[in-house]
C-alpha cells in the first residue's frame, strides 16, 4: 500500500506529536462505518465526539489516530498523532497537501444549487485526461473540505472541491485552504432564506470563494443569474478574470441549442470561442447550463475541451440528483416495469421547478391492457426557506409544468400546502412524513409509470426510493 502521509510528513504538516511505532497512513477518516485499512482516523467532535471511537477505529485497522487525549481502551503503544485540536491539524493537513500538488490545477465549486453535480461530472471529465481527486460525496463543509484536501495523493493532477455554507463568513476560510485557479458560483437562489436577511447577502456570501482564488486565477459565474453584476464586479475588484456561462448572450460560455429527449439532450454551445457539441444524459436545461461551466473549468484547469466534451456525454448524473432508474414491479415480467426519477437527495424552489421539467419530458411507457403510464411527483418539504416557505410551497402547485403531471403524493407539513393549492384529480395522497407516504405510493404505482421523487434531505425522501426500488420483492416467485 502506497502512502499517502508518511510519518515525518503528518508530523511536520499538522503540528502534531506521533506517538507509538508506525511510519504512515494511506488514507484519512473520520467515520469507523466507512474506515479502510491503513487510514488516519481522525478523532473530531460532532454530534459525538470522536475520541469515543478510536478504539474502534485502531481494532478496525487504523493505521494512526488523530487524537486530543488518549482515550480509555486505547494501548500505551497505540499509534497516535497527538493534537490540541484534531480539526486544526486535519485543516493544517489539508493545507500541506494543497502546498505539495505544485502542478496541479485545482477547481473550487459553490452556489445554491448544482455544486455536486457540477463537481462529479467534472471530476468524471477531468479524469479521463490525468489523475484527478474529488471527494465521492458532497463533504463541502468546515470539515468535508479540510478532509478532501487532506486526502489528495501528491501526484494529482486535478483536484475539484465543493464549498458550501449555510451561514455568511463560512465560505471564505475554507477556499484559502483549497487556493483554487477556477472558482465556479454555479448560481445564487432563495435558499438558506432562514439564515439570511436578503438575497443580497447570500450573493455576497457565496462570492467569498473569490477571496482564495490565485491572483491569475478565474471566475467561472452564472450570466443568467440576477446576481451576475455584483458577484462580477467582486471578481475584478480581486484582480480575477470573469467567465461567465448561461443562454444570455453575452455569457462568453453560451447555450447556443438545446433539444431535449425523454432522458438526455443535445446540446450545441460557444465556450470561450470554441463551438462544441455533446450529448448530456440529462434532460432538463439547468444540467444543461451546469453543463457550461463543467466545460469551461476543464478547459481553464488545461484539460482538452473537445475530449473533455465526450466524456461529458458518457456522465450520468447521480443517485439522488436526477438518476433514472428502471423498476419492475413483477421481478421476473419486463413489461411491468415503471422509470424511477431520484432526485432524493435535496430541493429548493428552483431545483423542484427543475425536477417537474425533467419529469414532463420523461416518456411514460405502456402499462397493462394498453393503459397509459402516468406522471407521479412524489414531493417532501423544502427546508430551511423561513417565513416565506408556505407561500413558496404553494406556488409549486402553480408552476408551469405542473399541468403535466398526473398525480402529487405529498408528505410534511409545508408541502401541504402545496398539496392543498392543488386541484383535487392531481390529489394522490398526502401523510404526514416520507415513511408514511411510502406506502401509499408503492401501492398506487403500475407498469409505465414515470415517478419523480423529490425533497429536502431532511424530509428524508431516500426512504420513498428504496421502498419503490424494492418493490419488486413483493412479486419474487
Ligand atoms: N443549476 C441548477 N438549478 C436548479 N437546480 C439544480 C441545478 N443544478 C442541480 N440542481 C438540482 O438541485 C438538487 C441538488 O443538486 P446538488 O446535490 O448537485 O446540489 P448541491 O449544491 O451540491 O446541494 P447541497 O447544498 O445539498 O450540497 C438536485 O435535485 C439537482 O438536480
Ligand atoms: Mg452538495
Amino acid at each position: 500500500m502506497s502512502a499517502l502521509w508518511d510519518r515525518e510528513a503528518l508530523e511536520a504538516a499538522s503540528g502534531a506529536e506521533a506517538l507509538g511505532g508506525w511510519s504512515g497512513v494511506s488514507g484519512v477518516s473520520i467515520d469507523t462505518r466507512t474506515l479502510r485499512d491503513g487510514d488516519l482516523f481522525v478523532a473530531l467532535k460532532d454530534v459525538r465526539d470522536g475520541h469515543d471511537f478510536v478504539a474502534q477505529a485502531l481494532a478496525a485497522g487504523a493505521g494512526a489516530a488523530l487524537v486530543s487525549r488518549r482515550p480509555e481502551g486505547v494501548a500505551e503503544d497505540a499509534p497516535l498523532l497527538m493534537a490540541d485540536d484534531p480539526l486544526f491539524a486535519l485543516e493544517n493537513i489539508g493545507s500541506a497537501a494543497r502546498a505539495r500538488v505544485t502542478g496541479a490545477k485545482i477547481v473550487a465549486v459553490t452556489g445554491s444549487a448544482g455544486k455536486t453535480s457540477v463537481k462529479d461530472a467534472l471530476r468524471a471529465v477531468l479524469a479521463d485526461q490525468g489523475a484527478t481527486h474529488a471527494a465521492e460525496k458532497s463533504y463541502n463543509n468546515h470539515w468535508g473540505v479540510p478532509l478532501t484536501l487532506a486526502r489528495m495523493p501528491a501526484r494529482t493532477r486535478f483536484g475539484v472541491f465543493e464549498i458550501g455554507m449555510n451561514h455568511g463568513g463560512e465560505i471564505a476560510p475554507l477556499t484559502r485552504f483549497v487556493r483554487p485557479h477556477v472558482a465556479i458560483i454555479t448560481n445564487v437562489l432563495p435558499v438558506h432564506l432562514g439564515n439570511f436577511d436578503s438575497e443580497a447577502d447570500i450573493a455576497a456570501a457565496k462570492a467569498e470563494i473569490l477571496e482564495g482564488l490565485r491572483p491569475d486565477g478565474h471566475a467561472i459565474l452564472n450570466r443568467d443569474n440576477p446576481w451576475f453584476d455584483l458577484l462580477a464586479t467582486r471578481a475584478t475588484s480581486l484582480g480575477v478574470t470573469v467567465v461567465s456561462f448561461g443562454a444570455h448572450e453575452g455569457a462568453t460560455c453560451r447555450l447556443l441549442k438545446h433539444k431535449q429527449n425523454p432522458t438526455s439532450a443535445s446540446v450545441e454551445a460557444e465556450i470561450t470561442g470554441e463551438r462544441v457539441l455533446f450529448k448530456l444524459n440529462a434532460p432538463a436545461r439547468h444540467q444543461a447550463i451546469n453543463a457550461l461551466a463543467v466545460l469551461v473549468a476543464a478547459k481553464l484547469a488545461g484539460a482538452d475541451l473537445a475530449k473533455a466534451a465526450l466524456s461529458l456525454g458518457r456522465w450520468k448524473p447521480g443517485d439522488g440528483r436526477g438518476a433514472h432508474k428502471n423498476i419492475r414491479i413483477d421481478a421476473i415480467d419486463p413489461a411491468s416495469a415503471f422509470t424511477l426519477i431520484d432526485e432524493s437527495y435535496n430541493a429548493n424552489p428552483a431545483s423542484m421547478v427543475a425536477a417537474l421539467e425533467t419529469l414532463r419530458l420523461a416518456q411514460p411507457g405502456q402499462g397493462a391492457h394498453g393503459r397509459t403510464g402516468r406522471r407521479i411527483a412524489v414531493v417532501g418539504d423544502m427546508l430551511e426557506l423561513g417565513e416565506s416557505s408556505g407561500q413558496r410551497h404553494a406556488q409549486i402547485a402553480e408552476a408551469a409544468d405542473m399541468a403535466h403531471v398526473d398525480q402529487v403524493f405529498a408528505c410534511g407539513p409545508h408541502s401541504r400546502l402545496l398539496y392543498d393549492a392543488l386541484p383535487k384529480a392531481k390529489r394522490g395522497a398526502w401523510a404526514e412524513d416520507s415513511a408514511g407516504l411510502a406506502s401509499e405510493v408503492r401501492a398506487e404505482v403500475k407498469a409505465g409509470d414515470v415517478v419523480m421523487v423529490k425533497g429536502s434531505l431532511g424530509s428524508r425522501m431516500a426512504t420513498i426510493v428504496e421502498t419503490l426500488t424494492q418493490i419488486s420483492h413483493r412479486k419474487k416467485r
